[in-house]
């Protein structure tokens, strides 16, 4: 199977394929989720039980998934059949494609929301909304945040973008855009760091409370969290990297893929929050005031910088894209699978998929002010989902990619995709096999309470 191709098509070589890979790695998760739930869970000790999760669990599953994909070369749910079938064990396997599909469509519900919140905010800084008042940008988070026709136009708007963008197929423009965007956004990360230096003593407050632990802030709950960000912010779990493997040409080292994928996603986090801590110290902000964090800090930045006004627009620019090159990764499994088995042209595929996540979408946006007080477990529609998903669904997803990969598939199939040195290859193996089922499971029982 080696050599076997995908229906849908193939990344034109090596290249598209990190760009892609790091498109869906690298978005909202870390510039958006990494910073706020950061300050939630009272910083360093949090940022390096997040980084231990990225080493010992990601890489590895990371490696696994897209192994997985590439041999399978279908959807996630077609490509866990094929590969049963391959290994000779129960059919059922299938199931995880499918709870994938879910997990995707689920999060691309939310995630699409405050999306377009970021789109919205590239209209505000255009128009010059920005100050350099901290509690003036409170009120216009405050006021987007409680306009239910906003919430909605907004996350319609990026609903429709991401839909014609996988419409195209995954491949089409994509790679292009890619290869630009994705240094620019680095650039202007850097330049937000920059700015977060002329801060003086706040600078330093901010990398402390990134960089030293205080492991009595964290409870198993922080674990989870930390551990189910590890898998949001690679984009692992629920057979996003496995699709994106499937149409990964033979050959190409899925490992070393992975390190710089893996790499690359966790330096734009850690500038992230180096850019954003500073400002929330210097403007006596809170670190744990929640999923508006950066939407109350940044712009505080850029309203006072010069040349503020062309770096906030493009900065919310590039944020919008990171966004999109991660969304059209949640929904590609689902289209893919309504290509090969439902027989729809990719077109029709896109908008039935389209049109049943932005639905769900409305709902999370209602969650932010008409329905904020419809809750589940003190828990909002948006609190929930994103809790099932992150927190349980692409850890369970995870942790049965690791044990499908590292105990059920014939080594030697294993070895033929991966192609590691032995070295390598047996730490890897011993990583998906033991270390990265165990942590998930022994996080799950110490949630519960039992361990
Ligand atoms: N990794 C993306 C981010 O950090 C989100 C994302 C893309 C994702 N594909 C995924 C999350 C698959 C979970 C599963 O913003």
């Amino acid at each position: 199977m080696a050599n076997t191709k995908s229906i849908h098509g193939e990344w034109s070589s090596r290249f598209a394929y990190i760009l892609a890979a790091t498109g869906s790695a690298v978005g909202l998760g870390n510039i958006w989720k990494f910073p706020y739930i950061t300050g939630e869970n009272g910083g360093g000790a949090f940022v390096i039980v997040y980084l231990g999760c990225v080493i010992a669990i990601g890489i590895p599953i990371m490696i696994a998934e897209t192994m997985m994909g590439r041999r399978g070369r279908q959807s996630p749910i077609n490509t866990l059949k094929t590969l049963a079938t391959e290994a000779n064990v129960n059919k059922n396997w299938k199931y995880l494609g499918w709870m994938g599909v879910i997990a995707g469509i689920l999060i691309l519900s939310y995630y699409s929301v405050i999306a377009g919140w970021a789109t919205a905010y590239v209209v505000k800084a255009f128009f010059g909304g920005f100050s350099a008042d901290a509690t003036v940008i409170k009120t216009v988070f405050d006021d987007l945040i409680a306009s239910p026709v906003q919430l909605v136009f907004w996350h319609t708007l990026f609903m429709i973008a991401t839909m014609s963008v996988v419409m195209r197929g995954v491949r089409g423009g994509l790679e292009r855009a890619v290869q630009l965007l994705m240094p620019s956004l680095f650039a202007i990360l850097i330049l937000l760091v920059g700015y977060a230096m002329t801060t003086g003593e706040y600078y330093f407050q901010g990398l402390s409370f990134l960089f030293s632990p205080d492991f009595s802030e964290i409870d198993s709950d922080a674990v989870l969290t930390a551990m189910g960000h590890a898998f949001f912010t690679l984009g692992l779990g629920m057979g996003a990297i496995m699709v994106y493997g499937s149409y990964l040409p033979s050959h190409v080292s899925i490992a070393k893929t992975s390190l710089y994928i893996a790499g690359a996603d966790t330096v734009v986090a850690l500038l992230a929050g180096i850019a954003i801590f500073p400002l929330v110290f210097a403007n006596g902000l809170e670190p744990g005031s929640g999923p508006g964090l950066i939407f109350q800090t940044l712009p505080i930045a850029f309203g006072n910088m010069t040349g503020g006004w062309l770096f906030g627009v493009l900065f919310f620019v590039l944020l919008v894209f990171a966004a999109l090159t991660s969304s059209i990764s949640l929904i590609e499994p689902v289209v893919a699978w309504l290509v090969e088995n439902r027989g729809l042209s990719r077109v029709k595929a896109s908008v039935l998929s389209g049109v049943v996540t932005w639905a769900l979408g409305v709902s999370v946006a209602l969650s932010f002010n008409v329905w904020s007080d419809f809750t589940f477990f003190d828990k909002t529609i948006f609190d929930c989902l994103d809790y099932l998903t992150a927190n349980l669904m692409l850890p369970i997803g995870g942790f049965a990619i690791a044990v499908f990969a590292g105990w059920f598939m014939q080594q030697k199939h294993v070895q033929e995709e991966l192609e590691m040195p032995d070295g390598q290859y047996m730490v890897w193996l011993f990583l998906v096999c033991y270390v990265a089922p165990a942590a998930v499971f022994l996080v799950f029982l110490h949630v519960l309470g039992i361990f």
